[in-house]
């Protein structure tokens, strides 16, 4: 398996692009499934996750060609309704399959997502709203099994949470029901926006989306449509946590300001000097910057995808800081490898503790999930010596071009080939 080998201490200085948004290209891709007609999606991420969901489109019967950063689907063939272990089990948004084939073809077995690191991640919400839009539902051999006799029919959905994978299903499907779906507490993070515009422009009735009720008129059809993907707000903050963590001064090329307004506040709080234009952002580190606390919530909150990196600027502060994981029940598997460099990080329940510590020293550390990774990458970038992070297809499923953006930002950082 391949590993990241960093020699830690070098500033970070210069300007990258930021990719587009891997959460918001998943449901896309989703989406196509709903036309036969040619669809052309742009500025889509090259990652592990992306050509998870290419393969599996394409195994259910969808004809899909990537060339750098576009995604064509061109055909259409006779859907298959299963979703087998192999392929889900990689990728949990691969319950978003879900959507548009109960809405195409009134049947789908998904296989059942099951525990990840991060938490049991279980999946009722979107089974309870599908139950409401008259789809039968049960589970056999390690199956949810699903079939709308009547076809899928509109429903007032009022989520327990508001689940960001069950809002997409539920318009991924509610754009072809017969009636009105009402969401009641709908996810509003920014992909949610996204996948509701490209939905629009298939011919889709959605009025609502990024705000937590969505109404959704079902129509008969949908066509093709073209459409640019927006920028990965979390990448973006990565780095500049990046900067900030490395005495960096940064450009970010790109992105959009707006989607990152929670980190922004919580960086210039800190100190950080911080320059938004319309679709650039700078970062300067500044002396004796200062801790601050943070809650992870759902958007416009501070996102749950940026807690482990914050946690890597927070130990490397002078003073006390206080982190509390308010979305995943167990997102602090990062916290036992940051020891490994020397942080200082007490848990309770689901808050940590942080105490500031001086530096870091290099470490052998290994990978739990995505962001849990990135937040290692920081840490090994600030470490004193050598870093040697494993597991990193972890972070191949979400941070494109990562040691290529970092070292041209200057970071002494390569990728090892294992035999
Ligand atoms: C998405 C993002 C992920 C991000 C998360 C929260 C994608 C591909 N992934 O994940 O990067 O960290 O939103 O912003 O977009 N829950 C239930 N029952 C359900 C569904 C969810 O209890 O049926 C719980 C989950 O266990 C979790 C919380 O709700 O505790 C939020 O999960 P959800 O918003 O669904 O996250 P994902 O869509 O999986």
């Amino acid at each position: 398996m391949d590993r990241i080998v960093i020699n830690g201490g070098k500033k970070l200085k210069g300007e990258i692009d930021i990719s587009g948004s891997k959460n918001s290209a998943l449901p896309i891709l989703f989406a196509t499934l709903l036309t036969d007609e040619p669809t052309i999606i742009t500025n889509v991420p090259s990652l592990a996750d992306i050509d998870t969901t290419i393969k599996f489109l394409n195994f259910i019967g969808k004809n899909i060609i990537k060339e750098e950063n576009v995604v064509k689907t061109c055909f259409s063939g006779k859907y298959k309704h299963i979703a087998p272990y192999d392929l889900v089990r990689k990728m949990r948004a691969s319950i978003l399959i879900m959507g548009p084939l109960l809405a195409r073809i009134k049947k789908v077995d998904v296989s059942l997502p099951g525990g990840c690191a991060i938490g049991a991640r279980p999946i009722d919400i979107h089974l309870d709203a599908f139950q409401k839009m008259g789809v039968d539902i049960y589970v056999e051999n390690g199956y949810v099994k699903t079939f709308a006799k009547n076809g899928i029919k509109g429903a007032v959905i009022d989520f327990k949470l508001p689940s960001v994978g069950a809002t997409e299903n539920i318009l991924l499907s509610a754009v072809l029901a017969k009636g009105v779906t009402t969401i009641i507490n709908a996810a509003c993070e920014p992909e949610i926006e996204d996948l509701a515009t490209v939905l629009n422009k298939m011919g889709a009735r959605i009025i609502g989306a990024g705000t937590n009720k969505i109404v959704i008129k079902g129509v008969d059809k949908l066509c093709g449509f073209t459409h640019k993907i927006i920028p990965d707000r979390i990448e973006a903050a990565t780095y500049m946590i990046a900067a900030a963590v490395m005495k960096g001064e940064v450009t970010l090329n790109k992105v959009e300001p707006i989607h990152l307004k929670a980190v922004i506040d919580k960086l210039k709080r800190c100190g950080l000097f911080i320059k938004e234009k319309k679709d650039t952002i700078f970062v300067k580190w500044v002396k004796n910057l200062k801790p601050q606390n943070v809650k992870t919530e759902v958007y416009p909150g501070f996102p749950t995808d940026v807690q482990a990196q914050w946690m890597v600027l927070m130990s490397l502060l002078d003073g006390k800081a206080r982190i509390e994981e308010n979305i995943f029940e167990n997102r602090f598997m990062h916290v036992a490898e940051l020891q490994r460099f020397g942080a200082d990080i007490v848990m309770n329940g689901k808050v940590a503790y942080i105490k500031g510590v001086k530096r870091f020293s290099g470490a052998p550390v290994m990978v739990s999930d995505l962001r849990a990774g990135a937040a290692l990458i920081l840490a090994g970038l600030a470490a004193k010596g050598k870093t040697t992070v494993s597991r990193i297809y972890h972070l191949d499923r979400g941070y494109e071009a990562l040691e290529k953006k970092l070292k041209k930002l200057g970071a002494d950082i390569k990728r090892v080939h294992n035999n």
